[in-house]
């Protein structure tokens, strides 16, 4: 059922009502309150009351325009009768965050739930882009259950070097590696460096951040065609006052995140992160957002969805263009109207319409960034899952990213025991390495340092020379979305949690076979089972506060990274009213 065909709300049946309506002493006290914020009764007495989550910092360039956008939410919130109020949550930036932002998705998570439930908030608007913040907020609000929408901060302007064009992540990525090879100077990099992020915004390719805003349109969390507007385009300032707006009908009919989010329009999120050629990433995130509404998800459900899914969006890493090509192409509605057969098109949306309304009269003026069904960038499989001994619970792989020719491969491991490890041998010209080798990183899953991005193990500066740009790299690890390469992610169970991949040793065969869907070690079972049996689990190194948190209640890849507690497996009750 769409929102606005349930009745609407009377002001006294607002949840914030029960902040501001009775005649006793707290009320008392949160009314005057709002007086001495300069704000007259008549102002917002029984308005909506909008809680708008910016997740602006300093160290997060890719949100810095916030602060005006979410002056525009409040307009937007004013226009439409409500009462804006804006909350300063944690900020997950990407690139400054140590270990890894993915350490704090939780926290964020947490903390957006229990700001939605001790304000008196009727409906939110989550200010999320930068890879982990969108799905943070979606969880956490899906767990205070509180209506909400999401303002996706948008990718960056194009960025260009010396005449050509240039990606977040990808071009650095491979700029690194030409530099490893000792073919671009110090000056070059510096100079490289002074162009690579040309505007606020999230990174411009379809990494983990433009993925995940478009998983969250699709979902039907934002404003049709949200996901795709650039952060600097005008269109972004006017969609963020629509949010505000729009929020203000969510309250009004207390559309909450359930009558929004089911196993259809999480199926649709899966068929979407495979026809846009998505991060690797979104399937943790996904499988922890299923969770929050009580929706299981497994790693099949995407391997099997990604089966009968074309790659349709040429953008790197897969493609070749970047997301305000993507967006001048269409955007995120024209590839999903290519795609209609393979959606569910009457799952809901917070803009009161369903999905297949949103999307049906959506054009492609660009049919090389936006392939049609006829001409896919890949017929299928943009992202594959394989089991074997080496991950009994699953691992996955980005074949679109991928060099063809390694998608299936055997050849001996090369062990690095963490990426301490790596870093110091990496490079080291005695390294007994060739292109042949499967290189292996273990201690990087979640328990071991929080998931870090490490998945792309850097290609060792000997076979970088000699032309090399490509391997078979496995890890417990998660890659950046923008990355590429022969990178097998996500093993399951992690090496410090004593899966398999803790006892690989060097000159270990190691098989993947892509279209089998296996990766195997060739060591007998025997074999295998002796060594797990002389392995010794490493000491937790996070004893204390958040750290020690985490060590206990984080599950593995394979069940979306997140907390044990704040997993919703239908045997909970609703939260009792906290007054
Ligand atoms: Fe923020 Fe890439 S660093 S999205």
């Amino acid at each position: 059922m769409l929102f606005h065909q349930k009745k609407r709300l009377e002001s006294h049946q607002l949840r914030s009502s029960r902040w501001f309506g009775p005649d006793d002493l707290r009320s008392f006290g949160h009314r005057s309150r709002i007086k001495q914020n300069g704000l007259s009764t008549s102002e917002v007495a029984g308005k909506p009351v909008i809680g708008i989550l910016n997740t602006w910092n300093d160290l997060n360039s890719c949100h810095g325009h916030f602060r005006d956008r979410a002056e525009e939410i409040k307009r937007g919130v004013w226009q439409s009768g409500g009462y804006p109020v804006e909350i300063p949550v944690m900020s997950l930036s990407e690139t400054f965050m140590k270990p890894t932002a993915m350490y704090y998705r939780n926290l964020l998570s947490l903390e957006t739930e229990e700001t939605l439930r001790c304000y008196p908030i009727d409906a939110a608007v989550l200010m999320g882009g930068c890879d982990k913040t969108t799905p943070a907020l979606i969880m956490g609000a899906v767990s205070a259950g509180v209506p909400f929408l999401l303002m996706p901060g948008g990718p960056m302007m194009r960025a260009s070097w010396r005449g050509e064009p240039q990606a977040s992540g990808t071009d650095v990525w491979r700029h690194w590696a030409e530099r490893g090879a000792g073919r671009l100077s110090c000056d070059d990099w510096q100079d490289f460096e002074d162009h690579i992020a040309p505007s606020t915004g999230h990174c411009m390719t379809m990494g983990t951040a433009s993925t995940m805003t478009s998983l969250a349109e699709v979902l039907g969390l934002t404003l049709p065609g949200a996901a795709s507007i650039p952060a600097v385009h005008a269109a972004h300032s006017r969609m963020a006052a629509q949010c505000g707006q729009q929020a203000v009908e969510l309250a009004w009919y207390d559309c909450r995140p359930e009558e929004i989010l089911s196993r259809r329009a999480f199926e649709n999120a899966i068929t979407t992160d495979m026809a846009i050629g998505g991060s690797t990433n979104a399937i943790v995130h996904l499988i922890a957002m299923a969770g929050r509404a009580g929706i299981p998800l497994s790693l099949s459900d995407f391997d099997e969805i990604s089966q009968r899914t074309p790659v349709l969006a040429n953008i790197k890493p897969s493609g070749q263009y970047v997301m305000a090509d993507f967006y001048d192409a269409g955007g995120l509605r024209g590839l999903l109207n290519q795609i209609q057969g393979l959606l569910h098109l009457d799952c809901p949306t917070v803009a009161g319409t369903t999905l297949g309304e949103n999307i049906s009269d959506a054009p492609v003026y660009d049919q090389d960034v936006i392939r049609p069904l006829e001409n896919p960038l890949l017929e299928k499989g943009g992202t594959a899952v394989l089991y074997g001994n080496l991950a009994p619970d699953g691992c996955v792989i980005k074949p679109s990213a991928a060099d063809r020719s390694l998608l299936q491969h055997t050849g001996p491991a090369i062990v690095f025991e963490n990426y301490r490890d790596l870093r110091k041998r990496l490079n080291d010209p005695d390294l007994d390495v060739t292109a042949n080798h499967v290189m292996v990183l273990k201690g990087t899953g979640p328990l071991a340092a929080g998931m870090p991005e490490s998945g792309m193990l850097p290609i060792p500066k000997k076979l970088l020379e000699a032309g090399v740009r490509d391997m078979v790299r496995i890890s417990d690890a998660r890659m950046s979305g923008t990355s590429y390469g022969t990178c097998v992610l996500h093993i399951s169970p992690e090496s410090s949690a004593g899966g398999p991949l803790a006892v690989v040793q060097d000159g270990d065969l190691i098989e993947l076979d892509v279209s089998g869907r296996k990766i195997h070690l060739h060591v007998s079972a025997e074999q295998l089972q002796r060594r797990l049996e002389n392995w010794k689990s490493p000491d937790p190194n996070l004893s204390r506060g958040y750290g020690k948190l985490y060590f206990d209640e984080t599950t593995q890849a394979h069940e979306g990274c997140d907390f044990r507690f704040l997993h919703n497996d239908g045997s909970r009750g609703p939260d009792p009213e906290i007054d």
